[in-house]
Order: C-alpha cells, then structure tokens, then sequence
C-alpha cells in the first residue's frame, strides 16, 4: 500500500491528481466515466462574473504533440455556477477549486466574494493567466505588479486559501512568483497555455478565430518542468505543477522537481480516464521501487554528483 495524501498545507489531497481548469468541464460531465471521488481534487472551468461566450470559431487547432485552443473563457457565471452546479458537484466528497477570472482586476475580487458564502468550495485558483483572452496575448500574470495588485485585492476580498496560476509567456517566472507570494497566495500553479498561433497556407488565413491561441499538452511540458523547478526553489508556498501530464512518469517528474501536486489538463480531452489512469501509474511506480509515502518522492532531485 502506498500512502497517496499530500498536506499543501491548506487543503489536504487524498491523492496529487487535480483536473485542470478548462479540460474537465464543470467536473459532473466527467461523472459517467470515472468516479469523481478518486481525485485528488477538481478545478472547474474558470468563471467569470457574469456568463460569457468566449471567442469566435474556430477555436481549437491540432498542432504537432499539442494544441491551440481560443476558447476565450468561455462560461456560465457564478450565480448559475452556485445554484446549478456546486450543490451536485459537492456531493461527490472531492474537494472543489474554482478557477477565477476577470475582465477587470476588481471582477475577481467579486467573483470570489460572491462564491465564499457558498457551501463546498475549497479554495481559488486565480486565472491571471489566460493568453486568448485579450487580442494582444497579454494577461496580469506577465507583470510583477499587475500580479501583485489582483492578489492582494482577492486575498482581502475572501478568507479561502487562494493559488495563484502563473503564465509561461514571461522572461522571469521567478520575478512573477515572488510578486504573489508577497501579495499572500497560499500556493502557486503553473503553467498555463504558451501563446501561439498557426496559419492555413491554402487560404493564408489563422487557423483560430482569435489568431491567437494557448498551446497546450506534451509539447509543452520541458517548458512547464524547467518553470516549476525555478519556482520552487524560489518561493515558499506549495507549487502544482501543470503541463502536457498524459502519463504516470510525467507527473512524477513534476513531484521530484518538487511540484507538490500535478494537474491534467489536455490528457482529459483525449482519455477521460486519464486522472485515475495517471494516479495508479504512479502507484504503481512507488510499488515497484518501495516509496510506501508519495510525499517522500517530493523534490528530490539529484543535480550534479
Ligand atoms: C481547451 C482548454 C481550456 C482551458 N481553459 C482554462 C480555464 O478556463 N482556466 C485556466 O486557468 N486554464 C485553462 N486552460 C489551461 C489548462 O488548465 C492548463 O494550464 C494548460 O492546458 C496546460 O496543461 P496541459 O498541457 O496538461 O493541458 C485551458 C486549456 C485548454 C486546452
């Protein structure tokens, strides 16, 4: 038997495995396929406020090893979030995050104040990092200051625990990370979608909606190992780390950079077992190699002799 709970400190995990926004719907659309109390954790789509339409089509394109998505955020808004979906959702005993988003820094701060007083949700995550949102790719988490200001503004706006999803489309993540643990985040995820885009030579068109749009799944991963392996030896808090996990041995390379838990994203459209898939893969591997504590495996890795 290997023990599988990871403590981040404010939420305790029954496993590592956490679904990622945007891949694993509002979590019920999940439920005739795996049972949803195996996971770890389920974060839901990112929500906005009010219901929103996201981008025009197209807005998914298949690249090499990966894909581009423009969804744009697409979503329902918090009261319908609250009183069609939470009350199902918390039956399942698996601890809720709810991914939070903004068109304006004040927006989040009233989507997570809407939502405290709601029963079953565990804590946060704060989408400042959404590449296809605005026309230009830009979003706050490519600023050490824009970062600062919405965490701290969310941090006095609800007394949940509140990770911080940090974008890969920066020079120094590190700079980005110790801005929100200076603002208060109780933990940090990374990484979000990598901006790009790709282009139709027959009609010389972009092949999204939005021209451009957030890259996604195993081509991305090096990208997301190397970010999570800068942050935390940076900062304090709890690192999740996320990006192209589609197997058991990518998320233990994320746990021995010292991720503390991983996320699924891209994997879940392609298999939607793949959570419980990735998680007995892991096990499988603390069986083979006698880890009788997952958490033991947490940032060891050996650099140098
Ligand atoms: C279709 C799609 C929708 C997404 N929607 C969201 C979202 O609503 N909020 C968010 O923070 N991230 C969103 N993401 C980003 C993922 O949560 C994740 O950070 C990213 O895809 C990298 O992980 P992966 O390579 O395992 O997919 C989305 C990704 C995809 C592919």
């Amino acid at each position: 038997m290997v023990d599988l709970t990871i403590n981040l400190g404010f939420i305790k995990l029954r496993n590592p495995i956490i679904t990622a926004s945007g891949t694993f719907g509002y979590g019920l659309e999940f439920s005739p396929f795996l049972d949803l109390r195996e996971i770890g954790a389920i974060i839901v789509k990112g929500l906005y406020f009010n219901e929103r339409e996201g981008n025009p089509p197209p807005r998914i394109f298949e690249t090499p090893c990966g894909m581009l998505n423009s969804i744009g955020l697409q979503g329902i808004g918090v009261k319908k979030f609250a009183e069609e979906i939470l009350p199902k959702l918390t039956d399942y005993g698996v601890p809720i995050i709810v991914n939070v988003c903004g068109e304006e820094d004040d927006e989040y701060a009233r989507v997570v104040e809407f939502l405290s007083s709601k029963k079953g949700i565990s804590c946060f995550e704060l989408n400042i990092s959404c590449p296809n949102v605005r026309k230009d790719g830009k979003c706050p988490a490519i600023s050490p200051e824009w970062t600062y200001n919405i965490v701290k503004l969310v941090k006095q706006s609800t007394k949940k625990p509140v990770i911080t999803k940090l974008s890969p489309n920066v020079t120094d993540i590190t700079e980005i990370a110790i801005s929100a643990e200076e603002a208060g985040t109780d933990g940090i995820s990374l990484i979000n979608t990598i901006l790009g885009m790709a282009v139709d030579i027959e009609t010389r068109k972009p092949r999204l909606g939005n021209v451009f749009g957030g890259l996604s799944g195993p081509a991305i991963k090096p990208i997301a190992l190397r970010m999570v392996y800068q942050v935390v030896n940076t900062v304090k808090v709890p690192v999740i780390g996320i990006g192209g996990i589609f197997k058991g041995v990518d998320a233990l390379e994320f746990l021995i950079v010292g991720a503390k838990a991983v996320q699924v994203g891209t994997a879940n459209l392609i298999d939607p077992l793949a959570p419980l898939r990735i998680l007995n893969e892991i096990k499988d591997f603390c069986e083979k190699k006698g880890i009788t504590k997952i958490e033991d495996i947490i940032g060891t890795l050996k650099v140098g002799d």
